[in-house]
């Protein structure tokens, strides 16, 4: 996973960031409206802010994974109450990378789109599936 890519395409991301979680939850119930129903009605931007908190993890904790998957299986814990699967990951991913590309775009390199791809194929879904099917990980973040 190229973590460098990641961080800088994040940046690049800079005061679009805002556009970019409001399009991210438009997006995101839209296209999975049954999902709505597990957040909070009155919904604020920054409870989505925060699901999409884990980029900037990722940016932040480079290629320390020992420091990551911690956290991640946590995280994966923490989604256990809204009966999710590999699945339901995959989907918050594909809608993630459809609003990211256009916000980003000539910026949206076959380079990044890999990058991207490979920190939820093969970081962030998998890690937060062990935290989803293991037992009680803990309540923290
Ligand atoms: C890779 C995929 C995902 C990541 C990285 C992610 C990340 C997060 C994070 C960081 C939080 C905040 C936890 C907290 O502050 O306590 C959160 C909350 C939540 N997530 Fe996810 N999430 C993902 C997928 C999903 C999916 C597919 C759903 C399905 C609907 C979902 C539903 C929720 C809900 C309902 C909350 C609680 C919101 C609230 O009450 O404010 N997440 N997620």
């Amino acid at each position: 996973m190229n973590t460098e890519l990641i961080e800088e395409t994040w940046q690049l991301l800079g005061d679009r960031r805002e556009q970019f979680v409001e399009e991210f939850y438009q997006r995101f119930f839209e296209r999975f409206p049954g999902y709505r129903k597990l957040f909070p009605r009155k919904l604020q931007v920054a409870d989505i802010e925060k699901m999409l908190f884990t980029a900037a993890l990722l940016a932040d904790l480079a290629d320390d994974r020992t420091d990551i998957a911690p956290r991640l299986r946590k995280l994966g814990a923490a989604h256990k109450p809204f009966a999710l699967d590999g699945h339901d990951l995959g989907n918050f991913k594909e809608v993630f990378l459809e609003v990211l590309a256009p916000q980003l775009g000539a910026q949206w390199t076959p380079a990044a789109e890999k990058a991207w791809n490979e920190a939820f194929d093969d970081v962030v879904i998998p890690m937060m599936r062990r935290g989803l099917n293991g037992v009680a990980a803990g309540k923290h973040l």
